[in-house]
């Protein structure tokens, strides 16, 4: 235990809920950043099991010095339909990650996965704007993700997943919402596309399949993983070794933090 939060009564305070609790991280990653900031604030865990999330929601909304929190499993998708206003990326998505209270107490909430790779992919010098992607996975962080690359304009969106119906259903999801932005299911392989990106979780276990055969990883490719754990996945080994560039998923997670600090309103 690092953190020697001065907690008084002026301390806003900000939450991360979720069902189980135990495993939650976002309170041993904001709450250094409020001290480094010397926000007078503080992130605690809040269990709400599924069938009090309810209740544990309008306790919260009662409470004037409750800022907003941080969403995660499994309550992403029922908070969306709590919320009295959900951003775009959240609408789309279908799940918000982070709500804040506004000045009339209202929920308002929005989903930071994809704007945090499109950010995360900005801040190492990887302009996603006007250039062409092949995205591996349609799972949930892979939605989140095709939703902003379409939203930061990429020229051309083509995506690959393992199961074809799940990326014709994402696919024709991301036209409806941006067509005038180029979205298509192909192959796990670029055809001239610019940059890959794998959100699949190929990669995080020993034996897992690369989720694109490596005779593909010409060196002129920009290849973006957004698995954290191991931080050098075996596409990424690969494709240093043939000499693409790469980003490691741990931006993605940085830049969200980030975000959703900034829409909390406690990173001031
Ligand atoms: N860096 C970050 O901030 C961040 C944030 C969120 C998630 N992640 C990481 O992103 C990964 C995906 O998370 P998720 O929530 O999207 O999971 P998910 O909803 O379960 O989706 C998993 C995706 O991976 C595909 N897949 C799984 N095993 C595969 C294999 N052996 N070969 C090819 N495709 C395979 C699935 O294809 P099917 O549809 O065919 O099953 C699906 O597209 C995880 O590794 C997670 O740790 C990172």
């Amino acid at each position: 235990m690092s953190a020697t939060l001065d907690i008084t009564g002026t301390t806003r305070v900000y939450g991360v809920i979720a069902d189980p609790i135990a495993h939650v991280r976002a309170p041993i990653v904001f709450n250094p950043l409020f001290e480094q900031r010397g926000t007078d604030a503080v992130m605690v865990p809040v269990h709400a099991p599924s069938d009090q999330l309810e209740i544990v929601l309008d306790g919260l909304k009662a409470q004037p010095n409750f800022g907003g929190f941080a969403v995660t499993v499994p309550h992403k998708l029922a908070i969306m339909g709590l919320c009295d206003e959900v951003g775009r990326q959240g609408r789309l998505v279908g799940a918000v990650n982070a709500v804040r209270f506004n000045a009339q107490r209202r929920m308002i909430g929005d989903n930071f996965d994809g704007a945090g790779f499109v950010a995360g992919m900005r801040a190492e010098g990887h302009e996603v704007t006007g250039r062409s992607v092949l995205q591996l996975g349609a799972g949930g962080a892979g939605r989140a993700i095709a939703f902003a690359l379409a939203d930061a304009g990429v020229s051309r969106l083509v995506i690959h997943n393992r199961t074809r119906a799940k990326a014709e259903e994402l696919a024709a999801a991301v036209s409806a919402a941006y067509p005038e932005i180029p979205v298509s299911v192909g192959a796990a392989e670029p055809d001239g596309c610019e940059i890959v990106i794998n959100t699949t979780s190929a990669g995080l276990h020993d034996g897992d399949p690369l989720p694109i055969d490596d005779k593909f990883l010409k060196p002129d490719l920009l290849v973006a993983e957004i698995i954290m754990i191991p931080e050098k996945t075996r596409l990424l080994e690969s494709a240093l070794k043939n000499g693409c560039n790469v980003q490691y998923g741990r931006h993605m997670l940085d830049k969200q933090i980030d975000l959703i600090g900034e829409f909390l309103g406690c990173f001031q």
